[in-house]
């Protein structure tokens, strides 16, 4: 930036010193044209007047020569040569027509110092031409001259300087970025700690965005270590379990009731092996978000949830309490299908999917409700919404989103032994990485009449 600048400067420089050179040289030089021409035409006027004297009157410095027709000098000023004319009659006679001074070597007739020459035509046919020392403006342009030469170096460094001092504080900050962003590079853990300069330009917005971003990807690098470490911790459990029970059925075969045995390792089993589905189900929703979603289009149909939930909520006949799926007849107001319009609550899904989301509510719902479990499916505009209701003890406010979270597990004394009709907390978070899949999202609100909890999950509906 600064050789561009200096390149400029440079350029501008040259112009604008030969520019001024020259207006000056000519505007000097117009000036002295004319007086000699003022002082030609004084004497023209006297010769007209036929009242000219002899020697021809002047002012100091000025030279006048008045030739005949034929080109013979008549008269001349003080000092001057009365042989030799300055001009011949025919150069003479063209400065008169054309108004235009010109330049004469002084030494040349006698006159120490060069010469602007005019020439005017008196009435008698006569020719005065007038010269005037032109020393004193090619003194004043080598003064000039040597200003320009001397100042302009200067001042093309100090500006240069400047600019040089400017772009390098304007830079200073950036190379405070980078190496701050050299130095988390090297350390691989993203801190938003990279230098916000004072001034309120692009380089300080560009360091605020790049400390937003790291402070993301922070929160993102400790989200993922936590969930390793979950997951972790989640397996030791039953395969120490495993361990344990065949350990000891090992060291005491003949004591043992083998069949008790298998039946719990196999219980352990299910778990890790539930874990692991849930695990691995999560990790492609992530994907797949992470992608934009496009990638699993080819497997989405139409799905009724109406019909989805009754078929899931069928499944649910032997368990501990009643699940409804609800009509419009026993919950007044925004239920079902209105007016059992077909295809109302329908979405283009994933089957396999939103079964599975059902499944967890459905899950959670009997495990924690006293009496009835309460599924509702309605449209609603844009959207077709499930709720599944409970009327068991609900979540605190405070814990409504943080059944989401993966592991969560709000009741933190509960058993975590075999027969725990409980997951690993990766239930809620299944429930709307697969709404959010389907361009929908999922909720808790506290339930009233009865009290209980109920998850709420809307999608985009299916409009043909
Ligand atoms: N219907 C409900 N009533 C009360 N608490 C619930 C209900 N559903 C979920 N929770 C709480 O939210 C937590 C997370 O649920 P979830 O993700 O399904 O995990 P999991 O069922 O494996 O424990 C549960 O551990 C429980 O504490
Ligand atoms: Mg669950």
């Amino acid at each position: 930036m600064t050789i561009v600048a200096a390149a400029g400067l440079l350029v501008t420089f040259a112009v604008f010193d030969l520019l001024l050179f020259n207006v000056l040289r000519v505007s000097l030089t117009r000036s002295l044209d004319d007086s000699a021409r003022q002082a030609a035409s004084g004497v023209a006027a006297l010769i007209n007047a036929h009242r000219l004297p002899t020697p021809v009157p002047v002012a100091p410095g000025v030279t006048v020569q008045v030739l005949d027709p034929v080109g013979r000098i008549t008269n001349v000023s003080p000092g001057a040569d009365r042989l030799v004319p300055l001009l011949s009659r025919s150069q003479a006679a063209a400065s008169a027509a054309a108004h235009a001074g010109r330049l004469l070597d002084g030494p040349a007739f006698g006159i120490p110092s060069m010469l602007r020459v005019d020439a005017i035509a008196a009435s008698d046919g006569s020719l005065v031409i007038a010269a005037v020392p032109y020393n004193s403006v090619s003194d004043s342009l080598t003064v000039v001259a040597r200003a320009l030469v001397a100042g302009t170096p200067v001042l093309f460094g100090l500006f240069t300087w400047v600019t040089w001092l400017v772009v390098g504080s304007t830079l200073r900050p950036v190379g405070a970025l980078r190496r701050a962003a050299g130095r988390i590079a090297g350390t691989g853990v993203p801190r938003s700690d990279l230098p916000v300069p004072e001034a309120r330009d692009e380089v300080r917005e560009l360091a605020l965005t790049l400390n937003d971003m790291l402070s993301r990807l922070a929160a993102a690098q400790r989200k993922q270590r936590a969930l390793v470490s979950d997951t972790a911790h989640e397996l030791r459990s039953p395969i120490a379990s495993i361990r344990a029970q065949l350990e000891v059925a090992l060291d005491h075969p003949g004591l043992q009731d083998w069949e008790a045995t298998a039946r719990d390792v196999h219980a352990d089993t299910l778990r890790l092996a539930r874990l692991a589905e849930d695990l691995l189900l999560l990790a492609r929703l992530d994907e797949r978000s992470a992608s934009g979603g496009g990638a699993d289009r080819s497997r989405r149909a139409p799905v009724d949830l109406a019909v989805l939930a009754t078929d899931v909520a069928a499944r649910y006949e032997g368990a501990k309490v009643d699940v409804v799926t609800v009509s419009a007849a026993r919950e007044p107001g925004p239920v079902a299908a209105p007016d059992g319009v077909p295809g109302a609550a329908v979405v283009m899904g994933d089957r396999d999917g939103l079964d599975r989301l059902l499944v967890n509510l459905l899950d959670n719902a009997v495990r924690y409700a006293r009496s009835t479990v309460t599924v509702g499916v309605r449209a609603d505009g844009r959207w077709a919404e499930v709720t599944v209701t409970d009327d068991g003890p609900g979540i605190p406010a405070a814990g409504l989103e943080r059944a989401f979270d993966r592991f969560a597990r709000l009741d933190s004394a509960r058993s975590r032994d075999a027969d725990d009709p409980g997951g690993a907390g990766l239930g809620l978070a299944i429930v709307r990485a697969t709404a959010e899949a389907h361009g929908g999202a999922a909720r808790l609100e506290p339930a009233t009449e009865p009290p209980g909890l109920r998850a709420v999950v809307r999608f985009p509906r299916h409009l043909t």
